[in-house]
């Protein structure tokens, strides 16, 4: 059987602030970047909006381009939100929807996140859906299912199976203490219980699950070597351009 590649997604969040820090970054990955093979990962970095373009132009031609929200409506009146089809003219093949900044900060709701995957779904830009429960010690099976079943609302089973699920518990998300590759582990597959009692049970398992919440280049490995987590969603972590490529390294 094929290997399956494992995806790396850096969240710049809303860092850095000018663009000439975004071109430091990008000269600076692409060097410490030179003597690995970035075609053996699927590696995605998401800039905020106003560096897309930038970006685009100079990333290594086989790092993907993320986007960090995308709105709910394809067109029409809605003062500081950005279009699907804005998105896909800059060259943006990924998007990050229901981010538990998003969600919680900024209140996005479940509808708003199911609305927002079916319009990236039908541009053809990959979502990865974030999810997670909110405190240290909640059961994350409860809000885990309400999530799911709601972000997956009247998708199907072909859609789906484009989405990356990103576990995140919002606990550990910029904390510095991150979950352990056990929870990661036993969270990915309650997600993927509640997806094949969605869909079928055939193909749950080819779904793609990623974690993040503090991951860095000291625990990328324990997370992401484990079959079932297929990759991380790094913030922090992934600022500093010489520390994410260590980081990179790690699970090449
Ligand atoms: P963190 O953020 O790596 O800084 O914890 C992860 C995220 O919010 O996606």
């Amino acid at each position: 059987m094929q290997e399956r590649k494992k995806i790396i997604i850096a969240n710049w969040k809303m860092n850095p602030q000018t663009l000439s820090e975004a071109e430091r970054w990008l000269i600076q990955f692409s060097h410490d970047c030179r003597t690995i093979d970035l075609k053996k990962i699927d590696l995605v970095i998401a800039p905020p909006f106003v560096y897309l373009e930038a970006l685009k132009s100079r990333l290594p031609k086989s790092v993907g381009l993320g986007a960090q929200n995308i709105s709910w409506l394809e067109r029409g009146a809605l003062t500081g939100e950005i279009s699907g089809a804005m998105l896909k003219n800059l060259g943006c093949e990924y998007v990050i929807i229901g981010h538990s900044e998003r969600r919680w900060q900024l209140g996005e709701t479940d509808e708003m996140i199911n609305l927002k995957l079916k319009t990236a779904l039908s541009l053809h830009i990959k979502p990865i859906l974030a999810v997670g429960e909110k405190s240290k010690g909640d059961d994350p099976r409860a809000i885990l299912q309400k999530q799911i079943t709601s972000a997956f609302k009247d998708l199907n089973a072909l859609s789906a199976k484009e989405i990356i699920v990103a576990y995140e518990p919002v606990w550990a998300i910029g904390t510095g203490v991150a979950d352990t590759p056990d929870d990661a582990l036993s969270a990915s597959l309650i997600i993927r219980k509640i997806m094949s009692n969605i869909y079928s049970s055939d193909w749950a398992f080819d779904l793609s699950i990623i974690y993040g919440g503090s991951v860095s280049e000291k625990n990328v490995s324990d997370f992401v070597n484990q079959e079932g987590i297929d990759g991380a969603l790094i913030g922090s972590a992934s600022l500093d351009a010489s520390g994410f490529s260590r980081l990179v390294k790690q699970i090449l």
